[in-house]
């Protein structure tokens, strides 16, 4: 386990933006956490954990101690005839996961293919995509308090799962590190369809029967025409959730803006489209010196080569104002602002 001091964090997130950590260290197993755990430099510094640094927006240096798990493995820890129980490591990417478990044909994440980021993170907000979350495969997870130095197994129940949000970004918030989680894969997959792109995408390629390599094929290639790649331009996805409202503001908000994009949801309210409120704001495409909205995806907040975190932030708070006063509604961040 190797101490670095002064360390540079711009490789280490997707918009790219430098920031130095004052210390900065890499974790390869649960032994090593709880070693650096009874270190003078870790009980004297606020604590960062940073993955794959794809949903982190840094606007200053961090006066602190910096944690990168690289925790690693891909275990089958049990199997039957229909599912099988995948232990993985914090510190796996989720995209190579991904393309591990559909070449085994093991169904539930393959609609979640070509997210940036490591798997310990993917619990944190729940991860997304195309009308699946982590939380229908998630069977649990292991995590260490960083205050007591216990270690917690965290049932799927446990976890608090919801749109975009856990316990660990709730009422745990920094309280945890996620060292592997426990999923749980169906041998013969059953296809999650439903999702208008996904299925508009099939048959458009004329894909009328859809193997799980024909979902993994079909994300990959969506998201890559809707989502800037950060290796090129500094990104994080989405800036902000899709806010949730109740179906009366709804009705009020669809007679004044009849082309709002909505989705109902289970419990009566209702989703709408960040991406079209900030786009009805005259944001697409817009830049200023380096920061930029994206010009295929609003929701999308770019750094075009040499922008700061405080321009970035800066941005978006002129976004949330502009949406709050057209709409009377108010975008959450869903990025990490650090
Ligand atoms: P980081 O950015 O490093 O960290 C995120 C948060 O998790 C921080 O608060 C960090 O402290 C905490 N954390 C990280 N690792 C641990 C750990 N082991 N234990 C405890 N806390 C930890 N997200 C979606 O949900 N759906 C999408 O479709 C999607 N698309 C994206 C597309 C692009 C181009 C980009 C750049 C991002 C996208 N994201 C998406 C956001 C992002 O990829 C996910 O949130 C991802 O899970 C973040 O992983 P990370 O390792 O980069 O986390
Ligand atoms: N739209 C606009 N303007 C735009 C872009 C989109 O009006 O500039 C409209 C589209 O026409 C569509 C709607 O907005 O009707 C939704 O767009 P899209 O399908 O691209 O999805 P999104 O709601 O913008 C969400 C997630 C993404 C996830 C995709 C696919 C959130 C905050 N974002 O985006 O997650 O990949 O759906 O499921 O929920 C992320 O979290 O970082 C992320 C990229």
């Amino acid at each position: 386990m190797k101490l670095f001091h002064n360390y540079s964090l711009k490789q280490l997130n997707t918009f790219q933006i430098e920031s130095i950590a004052s210390y900065f260290v890499e974790i390869k197993s649960m032994d090593e956490l709880l070693e650096l755990m009874r270190e003078e430099v870790f009980k004297n510094n606020r604590i960062l954990i940073l993955g794959g640094g794809s949903n982190i927006l840094f606007t200053k240096n961090f006066d602190g101690l910096v944690i990168h798990p690289t925790i690693r493995g891909i275990e089958i820890i049990n199997e039957d005839s229909t599912w099988v129980y995948l232990k993985i490591g914090a510190g796996e990417i989720w995209e190579k996961l991904v393309e591990y478990a559909v070449k085994y044909n093991w169904g539930g994440i393959e609609n979640l293919a070509y997210i940036p980021g490591r798997v310990g993170a993917a619990p944190i907000q729940n991860i997304g995509a195309y009308g699946v979350e982590i939380k229908s495969v998630l069977q649990s997870l292991t995590a260490v308090n960083l205050k007591s130095g216990k270690q917690k197994v965290f049932t799927k129940d446990e976890c608090g799962f919801g749109y975009r949000t856990s316990i660990f970004k709730t009422r745990f918030r920094d309280d945890y590190f996620i060292t592997d989680i426990t999923l749980k894969l169906e041998r013969t997959p059953t296809l999650k369809l439903g999702y208008v792109a996904l299925d508009d995408y099939l048959k458009a390629n004329n894909i009328l029967k859809p193997k799980i390599k024909d979902i993994f094929d079909a994300v990959v290639n969506i998201r890559k025409t809707k989502l800037p790649d950060p290796e090129k331009v500094g990104n994080a996805g989405s800036f902000f959730k899709n806010p949730l409202i109740s179906k009366d503001e709804f009705v009020h908000l669809k007679k004044k803006f009849p082309q709002i994009r909505s989705y109902p949801q289970n419990d009566g309210s209702f989703k709408l489209a960040a991406a079209w409120l900030i786009e009805s704001c005259g944001w697409k495409g817009k830049r200023q010196d380096d920061v930029g909205v994206h010009h295929t995806q609003s929701l999308v907040l770019v750094n075009h080569g040499e922008a700061s975190g405080t321009q970035l932030l800066s941005l978006a708070n002129n976004i949330q104002n502009t949406v709050k006063e057209k709409f009377g509604v108010l975008l959450e961040k869903e990025v990490n602002i650090i």
